[in-house]
């Protein structure tokens, strides 16, 4: 019967009859008992309407387990046994019983013994009456037929033998709603354009809304693959024991970004075609007043074995405010924190975006991420820093690297990092490293015995390479296709 039919059904009953008192009575066309399940939904449908009211009917009702169906059918065991003992002092033997009712014989024997109805004779059973009257299956039967037994004691007996069972059925008594008819009228469920437009949506029967429905899964909350290579690199880094240094700074001053960094204030890198400045405010004057002076002073004249760069420092230099251009300008004012507590050796990391005033193109943008990692300890060589970076990258799927001197002015030495391509089928370079030089480390107040070896690389190359996209506008800004970013598999790094 189809959720119409029976609506139809509830209507028409009502409309004859004033109410439906129980719909367990309740009968389709074909004479089929109806689905209360099917019926509730039909209800709940004209309820929405205000068609019809209902009220839930818990009702308990006993049924027979399908060996309680079988004693209907064939009679109880004990009944069993007595039928096939022959009348008369002659009776049958215990194995031949059993060749005749199998193992039923055995529960219907000591049964039939304690009803009285059979006796022993010899080694053979024989009748003890001539004739018996099956309760059991008499009260199974009444069960079957009305769900109940007048005799809660027989109830609780078969219960016990496993012959019957309750059950909850649920059913319904229907009044007529406030809005009762015979027809459904067909509801709207959303304002289109066309009602709106032509003032039905005036007039128009609204289904009414459903506040419990589950909405549509919304489709967003998708990472954006370098997000995901991000959490990777994370997850190298935790394993190897880093923590995380706080990037939330993108405005940074020139100060912790380059001077602190000892690279001199002429240096190219600090010229407006390689780094944004900020317009407003256009300075930062917060800076510790004597490490400050120390920076100066190893800038202009040197000190702690160095003969510095001999050119006149100016703190305005310093305080102009910038986009940061690499992340090693966290690292600085790390070290420079660190340098002021009792020394603990650290691994620290960060992955974070930074800024450039390059000429966008394929493969470069304004904007893009660094990964870095610092290490500080007493006695660090060369070697440490190598063996470092091999465990890294290894990490990261890449086995093959070649170093490479190389300059920064704040590492001495620097090296930059090579790996094979067998995709490119040449060496590319994918980080640069080195050691932080005492000109940057001994004016923060760090101990002359401590070093502190660093490395950074960027993300976006490796994504470009795991995601095989040659152009960087394909991976970030308005380019970008959101299917590739919703369907694209988390990262793994063997494929880099
Ligand atoms: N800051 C360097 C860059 O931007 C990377 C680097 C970090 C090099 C730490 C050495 C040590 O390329």
């Amino acid at each position: 019967t189809t959720t119409e039919e029976l609506q139809t059904l509830v209507l028409t009953t009502l409309d004859s009859k004033g109410s439906i008192e129980n719909t367990k009575e309740f009968k389709a066309s074909d004479g089929k008992e109806v689905d209360q399940l099917v019926l509730l939904g039909a209800l709940k449908s004209l309820v929405d309407k205000e068609m019809v009211e209902y009220d839930t009917i818990e009702d308990e009702i006993w049924v027979l387990t399908d060996e309680g169906d079988e004693i209907v059918d064939k009679g109880s065991h004990e009944a069993n046994v007595f039928e096939a003992i022959p009348a008369g002092d002659e009776g049958l033997s215990i194995p031949e019983l059993q060749k005749l009712l199998g193992n039923a014989a055995k529960i219907g024997q000591g049964k039939a013994f304690k009803n009285k109805w059979i006796t022993k004779k010899g080694d053979n059973l024989i009748r003890a009456v001539n004739s018996i009257i099956d309760q059991t299956r008499i009260d199974l039967d009444i069960i079957c037929s009305t769900g109940k037994h007048s005799d809660p004691n027989v109830i609780a007996d078969l219960k016990r033998r496993r012959l019957c069972d309750k059950h909850k059925i649920i059913s319904y008594s229907v009044t007529k709603g406030p809005k009762f008819s015979l027809t459904i009228e067909k509801q709207a469920r959303d304002i289109t354009f066309e009602m709106l437009q032509s003032g039905e949506w005036k007039k128009a029967n609204f289904k009414k809304y459903n506040f419990d429905a589950l909405g549509i899964p919304p489709s967003g909350g998708h990472l954006h693959p370098l997000m995901k290579i991000r959490e990777e690199l994370r997850q190298i880094f935790f394993e190897m024991g880093f923590e995380e240094m706080p990037t939330n700074r993108f405005v940074e001053s020139s100060f912790w970004n380059f001077d602190a960094l000892f690279q001199p204030q002429q240096h190219p890198a600090r010229d407006a075609h390689d780094t944004f400045f900020i317009k407003d405010p256009a300075v930062g004057t917060q800076f510790p007043t004597d490490y400050l002076e120390r920076v100066k002073k190893v800038h202009s004249v040197g000190g702690y074995g160095s003969t510095g760069y001999g050119y006149d420092w100016k703190i305005e230099e310093a305080q102009k405010l910038l986009l940061r251009t690499h992340t090693t300008a966290v690292s600085s004012f790390m070290l420079y924190n660190l340098a002021q507590k009792e020394f603990k050796p650290v691994k620290y990391f960060s992955i974070d975006r930074v800024f450039r005033n390059e000429t966008v193109d394929a493969t470069h943008l304004a904007e893009f991420h660094q990964v870095e990692g610092v290490i500080a300890d007493k006695g660090l060589t060369l070697g440490d820093l190598i063996g470092f970076m091999e465990t890294f990258y290894e990490k990261m799927g890449i086995k093959n690297l070649r170093f490479k001197p190389a300059y920064n002015p704040y590492t001495e030495p620097s090296m930059e990092i090579f790996s094979y391509h067998e995709g490119l089928g040449k060496w590319v370079e994918i980080g640069n490293s080195g050691m932080f030089r005492p000109e940057m480390l001994e004016p923060m107040g760090l101990d002359p015995e401590i070093r502190v070896i660093a490395w950074g690389l960027g993300l976006e190359r490796p994504a470009m390479i795991k995601y095989g996209l040659e152009n960087i506008r394909e991976l970030l800004g308005h380019k970008v296709n959101l299917t590739m970013i919703e369907n694209n598999p988390i990262c793994a790094f063997d494929l880099i």
